[in-house]
């Protein structure tokens, strides 16, 4: 159950969705009817309020929550250009309307990309007013325009509200932005927008993201959202869609994991009335084995991001990792802040938040050649080149998808917490690293990657095709830098 501090809160907050829990209260209960005569019925009502005060029975919100057997759903997941980003299908408006979207845990605004932007591209979009139940926000200000700023570029749009399912879930009403211009190349391929899965105090929006107004109220089993997803990373004749995995909202799925699940408390808060993002705080990391310094406390701050694809960090600890591999070096130019390393090393990096070792698997740090032998690796400077500043609550660390691809990801809202299980094999999961090596992963993947050329212009420049290398997709390079974006504006927005 929520705090009742918080549910005040969040009655305050005048974009908060209505909660069906509170609408009873409105309601007068009288002792007497209106004809004089008593009702039984008031009076056991008024007897068991007095009961429940005084202790001799168990609050009926205790009561509540028992009847009102919440529900666990899975949710078919589709994996977006070789594991760029993770996107699932959301349904809104009456008739509902279906699309993909990108699933964040790193933010917590809901948009959707509408058929009046000239600038969305391709994607498929949001027709307002072919729905019969979307309605304005009542806000207090009354300005229904939104703007959320990015790293490098912006969505703009206007609140609305309407009906908003997923996997059976259902919010009535949910506020969203109806964006009707964003920065070319935000979105891609069939990816209408973006479902932020991290805490209302990081919305731009300030409305309550989807998840947390299904766990107020009371539709999740379990007050968790959790994590299977794919690599398709390296794998021959992947195409731009292909299976994603699970979301599972309202709980887990015990066959997609084995073993413990380590939960991890939340830093930086210790509710999720002012929790953010999912913060936790990166403990350790080792390179091949050996530990690597890394800076620690507030400037260890990593945000669990389902929404980006690679893992950023700060200068000096991304600089740790990389002088831990033999020969590896900065690159320069378009991709200043990232590292290469020879494609012949393999590279095996655990991460630990203040429990056991995370190993992630050699396929996932090595993204493909970058050209002489070389290539890029996962990890990336976040410092470098960007507007955050650490501290304030701001993640340090991102820990993306090149991380939560190796174990089964539990966002836990009470307690606080992130928690990390064992893939089962069901899930692709053997209980150690894939045994991939440098050498050969650098061949089946054959990943493009821009060189750092720096030309400054928008269609970045391709090392030469290198063997069996794949075609290049731009597509690919896209997913990356979208969801680098997206990161990057939930911390810029925070910070602001
Ligand atoms: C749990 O995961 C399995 C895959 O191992 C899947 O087939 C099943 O549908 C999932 N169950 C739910 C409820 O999502």
């Amino acid at each position: 159950m929520l705090p009742a501090a918080l549910l005040s809160l969040l009655a305050l907050v005048t974009l908060a969705v209505a909660d069906p829990l509170h609408v009873p209260l409105t309601r007068k209960s009288t002792l007497r009817r209106r004809d004089r005569t008593v009702d039984p019925a008031q009076f056991a009502k008024a007897r068991d309020r007095l009961q429940v005060k005084y202790g001799y029975k168990p609050h009926p919100s205790d009561m509540l929550s028992r009847k009102r057997a919440g529900q666990t759903v899975g949710i078919p997941t589709i994996n977006s250009n070789e594991d760029s980003s993770y996107i699932g299908p959301i349904s809104i408006g009456t008739p509902a309307q279906t699309f993909d979207v990108v699933l964040d845990t790193g933010s917590s605004d809901f948009w959707l990309a509408s058929s009046n932007c000239r600038s969305c591209g391709g994607v498929p979009t949001f027709n307002p007013s072919s729905s019969s139940s979307i309605a304005q926000p009542q806000t207090a200000t009354g300005g229904q325009e939104v703007t959320i700023r990015y790293g490098s570029g912006e969505v703009q749009g206007t609140l609305a509200q309407d009906i908003v399912s997923m996997g059976g879930f259902t919010v009535n009403p949910q506020t969203f932005l109806v964006v009707d211009d964003l920065t070319q190349g935000l979105l891609d391929g069939q990816t209408s927008g973006i479902l932020g899965l991290a805490f209302q105090a990081l919305a731009s929006t300030r409305a309550t993201p989807f998840w947390e107004a299904l766990l107020n109220n009371g539709q999740f089993a379990q007050p968790e959202m959790s994590f299977f997803l794919t690599r398709f990373l390296g794998v021959d004749d992947a195409t731009a869609s292909e299976p994603g995995g699970f979301l599972t909202l309202g709980g887990t799925n015990s066959s997609l994991f084995t073993g413990n699940i380590e939960f991890l408390d939340l830093a930086a808060t210790d509710s999720i009335n002012d929790a953010t993002f999912w913060l936790l705080e990166l403990s350790s990391v080792t390179v091949n084995g050996q530990s690597v310094s890394i800076s620690t406390g507030t400037a260890a701050l990593s945000a669990i991001d389902t929404g980006t694809t690679l893992i950023g960090g700060p200068t000096d600890g991304v600089q740790a990792v990389y002088q831990a591999i033999p020969n590896s070096q900065a690159l320069s130019g378009q991709m200043e802040g990232f590292f290469a390393f020879p494609c012949s090393t393999s590279v095996s990096v655990s991460l630990s938040f203040g429990g056991q070792s995370w190993p992630i698997s050699t396929d996932d740090m090595n993204l493909g050649t970058v050209g002489q032998g070389l290539c890029l690796g996962g990890i990336f400077d976040l410092g470098l080149g960007s507007n955050i500043g650490s501290g304030g609550g701001n993640p340090s660390w991102v820990v993306g998808d090149t991380f939560l691809k190796n174990v089964y990801s539990v966002f836990r809202a009470d307690p606080p917490s992130v928690g990390f299980a064992q893939l089962s094999t069901a899930a692709g999961g053997s209980g150690t690293p894939a045994p991939g090596t440098g050498s050969a992963t650098f061949s089946a993947t054959g990943l493009p990657i821009p060189t750092g050329s720096g030309t400054g212009g928008s269609s970045p420049t391709t090392s030469p095709g290198t063997s069996a290398a794949h075609p290049v997709s731009p597509l690919s390079v896209l997913g990356l830098s979208l969801s680098l974006v997206l990161s990057l504006t939930s911390a810029l927005w925070f910070a602001a």
